[in-house]
């Protein structure tokens, strides 16, 4: 058996740094080291250095450094293992078989670089097809589609012609049936014999990210609906739909020369190719299905931010947000694309122009934004009927506590701020609410009722209008227009308000709400009158908050252990004798 770690030395004294850096890249002299424009971000000006005598590299733009290893780890977008792999065949080392995992056993191997054999000479085979006479008609598919040359090619279109050509060729080129088979590009009949499993249809190869084909998707070219719009190749030992993404190794060849800022994956073949085609080079494709946990593993081997760009009818919308939660939580940071009309990007490309989708790429929601935009909608919070809105803000607010409870401190800040714009309630009852929400208490969001938001209205007038009764500590308030409004007096620490501010420091109220602070006419006959009132309205609200609490506290002492129930029952009473007294 072998170290490991001798192993590893050994490779790296097989594999000179300057050497290998030096095949993919165009290393200049400089002084004792060579420079040259870092891979890892996209550059003018060279800071990429490699050190012979040390082996290291270093990029002064961006950081990335290490060794051979590394930066083969980096540059490949490959696991430490398989770039060990790549530098020890590089030097004509052998794997040791106790270190090498399982799938990279000799046996499984050599049949895996046959599968792959079988594909590459299908892609060939294909790709000669599209460009012959039969093919003739494919072109014209997609050129009346408005792909131009250079596209076809970069992503090496095909054309399957019939059932037998395929197989015809791949025996000359001595594959059996049943290596066709099992690479997925033939299909067996019962007598043994074979036939094409994507015959007339138009073909695009799907690469994995080592740029090997692996698979092939076959679009019909009739409308006939007998036969799917795409057929894919299936599941086989080199393939499996849900572990890869379409165009991953574009993305990688775009990462390797200008650097990966984003990706933004799309659910069609298509829109790869228009996007790419429009200049946004940074794009891969789900293939049809629901996102997996492979795929953002994928993904983020690349890159830190994905946007996703998917089907906006409101059943894709539920299945897109599970697809996003997957990915955030692979570490990446997500970014929701809504096209509008239900186009998808190709189309819209079409129609609108790619200056218009860039736009739409800047305009892109980060997950949180787009969870709580569905659930505006969802519950439909602009609802007018008043009865049903309530229910709606209520329902929307548990469901935004929820989206909240998921995010870091600083976010929460943020956005308890979006919720009480949208929902009316104070940034402070929310967060109390939210703090409840994340102990695992059950929360309950009420609307204040009417005779409390009377009595905060009359208190806020009374304030506003300087009366000396009012000169009094601010109120608690679940109300955001209100608690506004209170924020400003109490920053006025005991000076005179003005009661016009309150447009400026509540810019967003509707009117009704203004004139409820606004409206209330003071005089002298009335003082002693209002005087009562406003006390009357400060215990009223004092009362409402303490029965508030206590329905809350009671609320958790169904859930509550022993000892916690002790310390419940104890503050319950306080807070009976508070409204009795
Ligand atoms: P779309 O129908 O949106 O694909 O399906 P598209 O690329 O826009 O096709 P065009 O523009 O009509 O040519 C999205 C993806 O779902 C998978 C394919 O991977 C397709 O690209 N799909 C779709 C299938 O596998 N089978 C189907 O029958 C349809
Ligand atoms: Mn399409």
């Amino acid at each position: 058996m072998q170290d490991m770690t001798d192993f590893i030395n050994q490779v790296k004294r097989a594999n000179d740094i300057v050497d290998v850096i030096g095949n993919s890249l165009e290393l200049r002299r400089s002084g004792a080291n060579f420079v040259a424009r870092c891979p890892f971000h996209g550059e003018r000006t060279p800071s990429f250095h490699v050190n012979r005598n040390k082996q290291i590299f270093k990029c002064f733009g961006c950081g990335e450094a290490g060794d051979v290893i590394g930066f083969v780890q980096k540059y490949e977008s490959c696991s430490f293992m398989e770039a060990l792999e790549i530098l020890a065949k590089r030097a004509g080392l052998k794997m040791p078989e106790n270190i090498s995992d399982e799938d990279h056993s000799q046996e499984k191997k050599k049949r895996r670089d046959r599968l792959l054999s079988v594909l590459r000479e299908t892609a060939v085979f294909y790709w000669r097809m599209f460009y012959s006479s039969v093919g003739a008609n494919a072109r014209r598919y997609m050129e009346n589609r408005g792909f131009s040359a250079e596209t076809l090619k970069t992503f090496g279109v095909g054309y399957s012609p019939d059932y037998n050509s395929l197989p015809d060729y791949l025996t000359k080129k001595g594959f059996t049936y049943r290596e066709m088979a099992d690479s997925g590009v033939v299909q067996q009949r019962q007598d043994g014999s074979c036939f094409d499993a994507l015959a007339g249809r138009l073909i695009v190869p799907i690469f994995n990210i080592n740029n090997q084909v692996i698979a092939f998707g076959g679009r019909s070219l009739e409308k006939n609906p007998q036969f799917g719009k795409y057929k894919n190749t299936s599941d086989t030992e080199v393939f499996s739909k849900k572990n890869n993404l379409f165009a991953i190794n574009n993305a990688k060849k775009v990462k390797q020369t200008s650097g990966l800022q984003y990706l933004v994956m799309v659910e069609g073949y298509m829109d790869v190719l228009a996007m790419w085609q429009a200049g946004f080079t940074s794009v891969v494709a789900s293939m049809g299905t629901s996102l997996t946990e492979q795929q953002a593993k994928l993904l983020s081997r690349l890159t830190d931010r994905a946007y996703i760009c998917y089907d906006g009818d409101s059943a894709g919308q539920k299945a897109t947000v599970r697809g996003l939660d997957i990915f955030a939580k692979e570490g990446l940071e997500v970014r929701v694309m809504s096209i509008p009309e239900n186009l998808d990007p190709d189309e819209y490309i079409g129609k609108y122009g790619k200056e218009s989708f860039a736009q739409l790429l800047d305009k892109a929601l980060p997950l949180a934004d787009y969870k709580l935009k569905l659930l505006e909608q969802e519950f439909d919070i602009k609802n007018t009927n008043a009865v049903t809105r309530n229910d709606a803000i209520s329902r929307y607010v548990k469901g935004a506590l929820k989206v909240l409870s998921e995010m870091d401190d600083a976010q929460q800040q943020q956005y308890v701020k979006t919720v009480s714009v949208k929902s009316g309630f104070s940034e402070d009852y929310l967060k109390r609410k939210l703090a409840a929400h994340m102990r695992g208490e059950p929360v309950v969001v009420q609307q204040p009722v009417d005779t409390e938001m009377k009595a905060l209205q009359f208190i806020a007038s009374c304030m506003l209008c300087n009366q000396p009764y009012a000169k009094v500590k601010v109120p608690q308030c679940d109300d955001a227009f209100l608690s506004g409004v209170f924020r400003y007096i109490e920053g006025l620490k005991g000076a005179d308000a003005f009661a016009d501010m309150v447009y400026t420091v509540c810019p967003d109220a509707t009117a009704q709400q203004y004139d409820s602070v606004l409206s209330h006419e003071f005089s002298k006959e009335n003082y002693q009158k209002d005087k009562q009132y406003f006390a009357e309205c400060m215990s009223l609200v004092k009362e409402h908050r303490l029965k508030q609490r206590r329905s809350e506290l009671l609320e958790q002492l169904k859930t509550a252990d022993e000892i916690a129930s002790e310390s419940l029952l104890e503050e319950i009473q306080k807070i009976n004798k508070q409204i009795n007294g």
